[in-house]
Order: structure tokens, then C-alpha cells, then sequence
């Protein structure tokens, strides 16, 4: 549980000014007495708060060239992203080499007039300069050729070498204060991981222009679906200031990787976080936000006008309703000049919305769209709506935004989570990417593990992220990918955007476990470059994370590779959905009966398991939601025999002695698949185990202990599920594989309390 005392102690900001030498004679005695104070925690041991901005000394020779490379630092500009950025290399450069790079005012004699022609670096000996600043700054325009950063678009970077006077120089620059920050922390990822700095020529583009994190965080401090302790940012007793520190660190990390939207507050949204005092904490974090090229948003409630404004309803078509919001949106720029827009969850499990006055989705956004317009805010309106309908859920969000497509605002993008239902562990792509193609859609992921094992289980999310954008819609024929859909290469749209839900608290770690730190990192770099491998991502996590030597990361890496798909064997494997505990959703409850229940919250709208079969049909025989998706995918849904075997009960509902091209049956295919998954995590266990010694004790200890947790439940998971299954198919789990080691009773006895999970 996070304590403020103890996150005072590990706190890793050490604020630098730029005007002056970092270790001034009165500076080394500050720093000498805080290293003192912190000694308790340096006893202490690694806690993981510095999550991959470690910025740990290098080996000598690693670090000898560096420091060559990098002696003097000549930065061009003013401005608090400039700043930073200038903060952020320094401190880089001083932790990874011990010696930080000398500013410099005049590093050329005379005016510079030419430079040398790209990819003629000749090896020099002459100390190293590194220049920073945007490409329109006098001094750094005659260092580049016409049109040099115009494809690095508004916030993308250049990195070059050129041999400037006889001086080697890395010049990192962009379009903007922001392109030159992310430019910074790209040049501090490749020490980071070992690189050479030499004949670097790096450019590179967001592939999203808003690419955000969506906290689930309530006005109480409380966190849906968090699992890392409590929200950062409400405790209404507590001043902003009292975080700041901690708010930088997570703007620091959240810029590393490009984030540069952070939604503030919970979906569902209580109309109180549009009260000033609510307005004035979210300018306040704005504020040191700002600095890091990182914009606030805010999650509102439809009903605000009605709830907190006094007005008789919120029908978006009334003109003292429309004048509320403009009201308030005019307070929110007042206060937040750079805010960026509305978060909106409508007519969805409770939620109030435009249907409660007969109106449309797109009536209700457009109405909020206006009301941002002349400030350049956004609307992103969630398309996640379902109701206990015959219609299954599948289908819903469909049905309901398709018939709007081309009828939203320029300043409204949908927001679409990556699959049908919730964020289960596999789920085809919704099927509104690529069929809705008149309205900007972004993805939403969940980062936070609500059906993956919380943050008690390592699983690693990028190539779940990635499996999605990389779908192929084939709306524009082949190779037309959920990315491609989204990020206005297929569709020419003005907004683009990405949402991850995060998995971020108070817990020291920040994340709960320290391997879910990673998902925040993929996510983001995913964001910035969806072709990323989630190979090279993990790679450079964990050499940032814990060690750059192969010797660890290979191993590691193997387990995060592997984590995903083990996951989803031992929880739901073959498209099986939904089968978690109610309310709580974390273990297996595949028979949860709840008198007057809504049956799409059971698990048994999804599983179906009778003495027929088990899973969903959704072919044209069924429920026909793979009519939804375009040609040849619709047809390859359709049946059993060409539907990928991984989404196959998502799609079918099979009889249990089913023969798949494996020669299996059906019953026996779902036993090998839960007892392939528990194996994958035993060795987890043995591979972790392996690497004592080559990271710190006390990460290495809290990692072995969150990998017993997940082995015992990844064994709870498949014997819930197949002994209650096997109610159904009445077969024996092949002989060949291990007993169960529970009673089905045992299990449907257990209860499970949330709270330890906070
Ligand atoms: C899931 C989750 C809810 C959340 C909802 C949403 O249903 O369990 O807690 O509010 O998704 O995305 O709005």
C-alpha cells in the first residue's frame, strides 16, 4: 500500500538548473545531506520507482564513449518543453557516464556556414557536442537542408551526426519544442540500451496524434479497476503541489515514450468533476503536465447540466443546455488554455446520455463538439454500449454506431475498445474498424489488467495490442489493418488518436507488479509506432528496466513473449470469453448464477455449455455477428473449419467430440490447451529463478512472488473451468495429463476479497 512518507524517501527528482553547473561546491554538500537522508531507502533496497528511467553509470568503456560523444551540451531556445529536455539529457548523461555534459554557449568559433554532407562523419577525436533545438531556430536552420524535419511532422524528431568545424555533433532537433523533447528521450534510449552514437540518423513521426491515457480514477481517490494502490491525482485533502514530484516523474515517463494526453478522471464520471474546485486541481496538474508536452482531459457526465448546473434536463438539443456547457467549457479554457477536450462514456451500463432524450449519439457529441470548437478541444465519445437485449452484445456497438457513421463533428473522434465485449484476454478486432470509415475512430486498450490476473499476473500486452492493429479488415482490400484504419493512412481524417485505460497508482512500483510497468511502456511506444515489434519494445524495456546483458534479456524477454498466449490458455483459451467472477472479475467463476442478474454478465450467455457443446454461434446460423466483418474474413468466421482455431468458441458453438484438424475431439483440445497454459507458467517460475543474481534481490524476490500467485491460480483457472465443463461433456481429462488438484466444490466455495488487491 502506498504511504507519502515512504514515496518521500524514494523519490528520484532532483531538480537542476540549467543557468548554472549541476554540482556546484554548495550543490555536492545538498546533495551529499540528501543522499544521507535517503540512505534508509537505499538500504532498502530497489523498489522499482524509477521504472525505466534508471539512468544507472554504464560500463567504463560504454561510458567513455558516451561521455566523448556528448562532452559539451549547446542548447538552442527557451521554453519549458526546451528545458526539460535540456534537464532530461543532463541527468541521463550524468547517471549513465558520471560526468554530465558542459553547456555551452559559443561551441564554434566564428559563424558555422557549412556542414558536412550526411553520412560523411569522419571518426574525430575533437569532445563530442550535442545541440537541441527546434529546426526554425537561427542557429540550428543553417545546420540542416531545405525541408530536412518536413517529414518529421508537428511533433517528431531528427537526430543526425554531422562534423561540424572538425567537431563531431548530434544534432537533435524537430518541428517543435516537443519533437526536440521526444528527440532527447529516443537519444537517451539508445545509450540506455547500449548503442552506438555514432552516424545516427534518426527520423521519425507519431503514428498518432493524440495518444493518451485514460486513468478510471474517481473524485474518492478510489480506482476502478486499479490495482495499484490509489488514484494519483484525487485526494481532495492533498494540494497538487504535495505530488509534484511524483507527477513529473510520471510526465517524464509518459514523455519517454510519447504520451501526450491523459484523461484525469473515471468514464464513469461524476458530474462533481466539473465543480471549480475540480476545474482549479486539473489546471493545477495541467500545469506540470504542460512542461512535458502532456494535455489534461476530463471524462464528463451527460447529466451535468440537470445534476450540477440545476436545469430541468440535458436534452442536447436545448438551447439553455447547449449554453450550460459553453458556460462551462469557457471556465475549464479560462483556468486550462491547452485543455484537451471531453472523454465521454453515454448510454452505456447506466450511464446517462442523449438517448435519455431521444437523441442520437452523434446529436449528443456534436452538441459537446461545439462547444469546444473555438478552442480547438476534442470529443472523444465511447462507442462501448450494450444492453440486455436478444441482440447479442457482440453486435450491439455495431448496430448502433454504423447507421451514424458520417453524421459526428470534425472535432469528434469514436472511441472504440479493441474488441467486441471488454477487453478479454483474446477477442477478434471490433468490427467497426474499417466498416465505419466516415468518422475517426481511435483504439482504447486496457492496460490495466481487469481480466488478466490484475496486477498479480505477468502478462505482457503488446502482442495483444499488436495482434489488434495488425488485424486486416480488409475494408480496402488486403493489408488494410486496424492501424492503418485508424492512424489516417486509409481514411484521410483531421483527428487521430489512441487511448490505453492505465494501470497506474500510488504503489511505490507504480504499476503493482513491476513487469506491468512494461505495459504502460509498450502501449506507448506503440502509440507513437504501431510497426514496432513487441519483441524489440520488450527488449528495450528490460534492458531500461534491469539489465542490458543478453544473458538476462533473452530469458526475460522469452517470458514476456510467451506471457500472453499462456494467459489466454489458462483462462480462456480457444475463444472462450467472459468466464471470470462477477462484479470483482478476477478468477474463474464460469458458473456465477445470480438471481435477476443480467444475463450478459453472466458467464453462461458466453460459454453455452451443455451437454451439446459449448460456445458462442455467431455464424449465420446463430447470431450472425460475422456478417459484420467485410469479405473474406466474414466467410472464414463462418465455419468451424476455416474460423482460426484461437477464436473458434468465440464464433461456434461445437459439439464436445468435435474433431479439429489436430485429430482431436473438441473436449480434449480445451484440456490440452488449460493444462499447456498452467505449464507455460511453472516455466516462467523455472526461467526467473534462473536469473537470481543477475538483477536486484528485491525486484528479482517480489517477481518470484507474483509468479507463485500466478502459478497457483493459472491451476485454479483450469481446474474451475474444465471440472465444471466436464459436468457438461461428461469426459475424462486425457489420461496422460496431470490430475486436477481441486474439487469443483472446493472451488465454487471460494470467495474472493478485493481489497487485498489495494
Ligand atoms: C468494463 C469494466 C467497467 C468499466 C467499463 C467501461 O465493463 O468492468 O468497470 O466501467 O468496462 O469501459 O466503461
Amino acid at each position: 500500500m502506498f504511504s507519502l512518507s515512504k514515496y518521500d524517501k524514494t523519490k528520484n527528482s532532483i531538480p537542476m538548473n540549467l543557468k548554472a553547473p549541476f554540482l556546484t561546491p554548495k550543490r555536492r554538500l545538498l546533495l551529499f545531506l540528501t543522499l544521507l537522508c535517503m540512505l534508509p531507502a537505499v538500504v532498502q533496497g530497489e523498489d522499482g520507482h524509477r521504472l525505466w528511467l534508471r539512468y544507472d553509470q554504464l560500463p567504463d568503456t560504454l561510458a567513455a564513449n558516451y561521455r566523448r560523444c556528448l562532452s559539451e551540451l549547446w542548447v538552442r531556445g527557451e521554453s519549458p518543453q526546451i528545458n526539460v529536455a535540456a534537464e532530461e539529457i543532463r541527468r541521463a548523461v550524468a547517471g549513465m557516464t558520471g560526468r554530465e555534459p558542459a553547456l555551452t554557449d559559443h561551441p564554434f568559433r566564428g559563424k558555422v556556414v557549412s556542414r558536412t554532407p550526411r553520412g560523411l562523419v569522419r571518426p574525430s577525436t575533437a569532445p563530442g557536442l550535442l545541440v537541441i533545438g527546434k529546426a526554425g531556430h537561427p542557429d540550428i536552420a543553417p545546420l540542416l537542408s531545405v525541408g530536412a524535419t518536413a517529414s518529421c511532422g508537428e511533433e517528431g524528431f531528427l537526430i543526425r551526426t554531422l562534423l561540424l568545424q572538425g567537431r563531431p555533433v548530434i544534432l537533435v532537433t524537430g518541428n517543435s519544442d516537443a519533437g526536440v523533447l521526444y528527440g532527447v528521450f529516443a537519444l537517451i534510449r539508445r545509450m540506455q540500451t547500449g548503442d552506438a552514437l555514432a552516424g545516427l540518423d534518426l527520423l521519425e513521426q507519431p503514428a498518432y496524434q493524440r495518444r493518451l491515457l485514460n486513468h478510471w480514477d474517481n473524485l474518492d481517490g478510489t480506482v476502478e479497476r486499479g490495482y495499484a494502490g490509489h488514484s494519483l491525482w484525487w485526494n481532495t485533502s492533498e494540494n497538487p503541489e504535495i505530488l509534484a514530484d511524483r507527477y513529473r516523474d510520471y510526465a517524464r515517463a509518459n514523455a519517454s515514450v510519447g504520451i501526450n494526453g491523459t484523461v484525469l478522471n473515471n468514464v464513469n464520471a461524476s458530474p462533481e468533476v466539473l465543480k471549480p474546485e475540480y476545474i482549479a486541481r486539473f489546471a493545477a496538474v495541467a500545469d506540470i503536465l504542460r512542461p512535458y508536452n502532456i494535455r489534461v482531459y476530463m471524462s464528463v457526465n451527460f447529466s451535468s447540466p440537470a445534476i450540477l448546473g440545476g436545469l430541468p434536463d440535458s436534452d442536447p438539443l436545448k438551447s439553455e443546455v447547449v449554453a450550460w456547457w459553453k458556460e462551462k467549457v469557457k471556465e475549464i479554457y479560462t483556468a486550462i488554455p491547452d485543455f484537451g477536450g471531453f472523454l465521454v462514456k453515454a448510454n452505456s451500463e447506466g450511464q446517462p446520455g442523449p438517448q435519455n432524450y431521444g437523441r442520437t449519439h452523434a446529436e449528443g457529441a456534436n452538441m459537446l463538439a461545439g462547444a469546444l470548437k473555438p478552442y480547438n478541444g476534442v470529443v472523444m465519445w465511447r462507442a462501448f454500449v450494450y444492453n440486455p437485449t436478444s441482440e447479442d452484445r457482440h453486435r450491439q456497438a455495431y448496430n448502433e454506431f454504423m447507421p451514424l457513421d458520417g453524421k459526428f463533428a470534425d472535432n469528434v473522434i469514436v472511441q472504440v475498445k479493441n474488441g467486441p465485449i471488454d477487453f478479454q484476454p483474446r477477442e477478434p478486432f471490433s468490427p467497426l474498424f474499417g466498416a465505419m470509415q466516415k468518422t475517426p475512430l481511435m483504439v482504447e486498450f486496457q492496460i490495466t489488467q481487469e481480466y488478466l490476473g490484475f496486477s498479480d499476473h505477468l502478462v505482457y500486452l503488446a502482442p495483444l495490442q499488436k495482434e489488434c492493429l495488425d488485424s486486416d479488415t480488409w475494408c480496402k482490400g488486403a493489408g488494410s489493418t486496424v492501424a492503418r484504419a485508424t492512424d489516417g493512412s486509409l481514411f484521410p481524417h483531421r483527428l487521430t488518436a489512441i487511448a490505453g485505460v492505465a494501470n497506474i497508482g500510488r504503489d511505490t512500483n507504480w504499476c503493482g507488479h513491476h513487469f506491468a510497468q512494461a505495459n504502460w511502456y509498450a502501449y506507448g511506444r506503440l502509440a507513437w509506432n504501431h510497426q514496432l515489434s513487441p519483441e524489440l519494445i520488450g527488449r528495450e524495456w528490460l534492458a531500461m528496466t534491469f539489465s542490458p546483458s543478453s544473458s538476462f534479456t533473452d530469458p526475460a524477454l522469452q517470458i514476456m513473449m510467451r506471457s500472453r498466449e499462456a494467459a489466454v490458455k489458462y483462462m480462456t483459451p480457444m475463444g472462450l470469453h467472459h468466464l471470470m467472477g462477477w462484479s470483482h472479475h478476477y478468477g474463474p467463476e464460469p458458473w456465477t448464477d445470480l438471481p435477476n442478474a443480467r444475463l450478459d454478465w453472466l458467464p453462461r450467455y458466453y460459454h453455452n455449455a451443455s451437454a451439446n457443446g459449448i460456445g458462442f454461434d455467431r455464424s449465420p446460423s446463430g447470431s450472425n455477428a460475422v456478417e459484420q466483418y467485410g469479405s473474406p474474413l466474414r466467410e472464414l468466421y463462418s465455419h468451424p473449419t476455416t474460423c482460426p482455431q484461437n477464436l473458434l468458441l468465440w464464433f461456434h458453438h461445437l459439439p464436445w467430440d468435435y474433431t479439429l484438424s489436430s485429430g482431436k475431439n473438441l473436449w480434449d483440445e480445451l484440456c490440452y490447451n488449460y493444462y499447456a497454459g498452467v505449464e507455460e507458467v511453472r516455466y516462467f517460475q523455472k526461467i526467473w529463478n534462473q536469473l537470481k543474481g543477475q538483477t536486484d534481490p528485491e525486484r528479482f524476490a517480489a517477481i518470484q512472488k507474483k509468479l507463485k500467485i500466478q502459478c497457483r491460480e493459472a491451476v485454479w483457472w483450469r481446474d474451475a473451468c474444465l471440472l465444471y465443463f466436464q459436468t457438461f461433456s461428461q469426459r475424462e481429462i486425457p489420461a496422460e495429463l496431470e490430475r486436477p488438484v481441486h474439487d469443483l466444490d472446493e472451488l465454487m466455495q471460494l470467495k474472493f476479497n478485493l481489497t487485498h488487491h489495494n
